[in-house]
């Protein structure tokens, strides 16, 4: 019988800055209370991203992490796929400072912009890539959105924070693997959720700050009625794409941007919130980074199982949106470095 070659999730690795912000402590600050945020959107805290931490060095250090567990030296890979709106340097990529620390040696590198559906479209990415190259590739989701909320602004930096998430996909025998996928925008919703500062404007013209620099401006019910429908629509057409359904799913892993978002697509859905896995009470949304976090959540917590059916599904800026089928393949829990 021939064998099943698929590319599989071979290790995870996750990271977040060790300085954690709770509601009470931004209650202190700001106009708000615990009791709002955790009732409006799920989060009791957030982990924000010190002095000398960047995103090339969170992605570094989720990165070392799923390349140990994976046992694939740096120097073996084909592509570092890197998913951020919260670049280091606007020019190059964050992902060739990734390969410099790494010692990535002939290994490709370049960033992705989707915002916070940025780990889905990577992983499409980088799963394409690997039918030319078949050498391991590392999939990132790292984002530092505490660097470019408004402080001041209630409305947005309560949802906020930061961290990076990273996987190993190799190509592997069975029938575990990447499945179905969809990528998708509604640009219809692109001025919803923008960051502005980039070349639209010439040097003359002010954006927000002197410094030229800009925060994150968002309309949060647009937002979140798009999010809701969005999940709907990719979860029930990778199920039909799939010929499943959702009984037989384990888990939907969400970017987690707010629990009432998911609730609310639960309901569309016509299931429980217990279907999709949330961590985002301790970690808050972290944009690219948020489905890799949680999926490293789950292998840490030893909940996923060989055959697992899960699928990642994400949403934000573009408004981008998408999702993956995924057969897990890890029969034991890899090993926590
Ligand atoms: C932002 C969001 C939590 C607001 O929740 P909401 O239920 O829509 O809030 P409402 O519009 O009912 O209430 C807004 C009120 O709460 C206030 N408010 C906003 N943030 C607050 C905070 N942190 N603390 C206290 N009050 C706050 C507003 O000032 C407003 O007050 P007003 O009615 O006096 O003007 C919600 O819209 C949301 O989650 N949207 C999606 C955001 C998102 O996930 N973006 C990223 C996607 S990738």
């Amino acid at each position: 019988m021939a064998e099943h070659k698929k590319i599989q999730i071979a290790a995870t690795g996750s990271w977040v800055p060790s300085h954690r912000v709770t509601n009470e402590m931004l209650a202190k600050k700001l106009d708000t209370t615990d009791e709002w945020i955790v009732s409006h959107t799920g989060i009791h805290a957030r982990h924000v991203a010190q002095a000398g931490e960047t995103t090339a060095s969170a992605a570094v250090h989720a990165s070392r992490i799923a390349l140990e567990r994976a046992g694939v030296a740096a120097d073996e890979l084909g592509c570092i796929v890197l998913a951020t709106s919260t670049p280091d340097y606007t020019l190059p990529s964050t992902a060739c400072l990734v390969h410099r620390e790494l010692k990535a040696g002939r290994a490709a590198a370049f960033d992705v912009s989707a915002a916070c559906t940025g780990f889905v479209y990577a992983m499409d990415i980088a799963r394409g890539l690997m039918g030319r190259d078949p050498r391991p590739t590392l999939v990132i989701g790292a984002d530092l959105m505490t660097r470019i909320v408004d402080w001041t602004d209630r409305n947005v930096c309560v949802l906020f924070g930061d961290g990076a998430g990273a996987v190993v996909l190799k190509w592997g025998s069975g029938d575990a693997g990447l499945g179905e996928s969809i990528l998708r925008v509604d640009s219809e919703g692109f001025f919803a959720l923008r960051r502005e500062g980039g070349n639209r404007h010439h040097l003359s013209e002010q954006v927000d700050a002197p410094s030229g620099r800009s925060f994150l401006h968002m309309e949060g019910k647009p937002v979140f009625n798009f999010a809701v429908k969005a999940i709907d629509e990719v979860v029930t057409e990778l199920l039909e794409k799939s010929g499943m359904t959702l009984d037989q799913v384990k888990l939907i892993v969400p970017h987690q941007a707010n629990f009432r978002i998911i609730d609310a697509a639960a309901r569309r859905l016509k299931t429980g919130a217990d279907k999709f896995f949330l961590n985002i009470a301790e970690v808050a949304n972290t944009s690219a980074a948020s489905i890799p976090l949680a999926l490293d959540a789950l292998v840490n917590a030893n909940r996923l199982q060989a055959g697992d059916y899960l699928i990642f599904v994400g949403f934000g800026a573009g408004l981008t949106y998408g999702g993956v089928l995924v057969r897990w393949g890890c029969s034991a829990p890899l090993a926590v470095v």
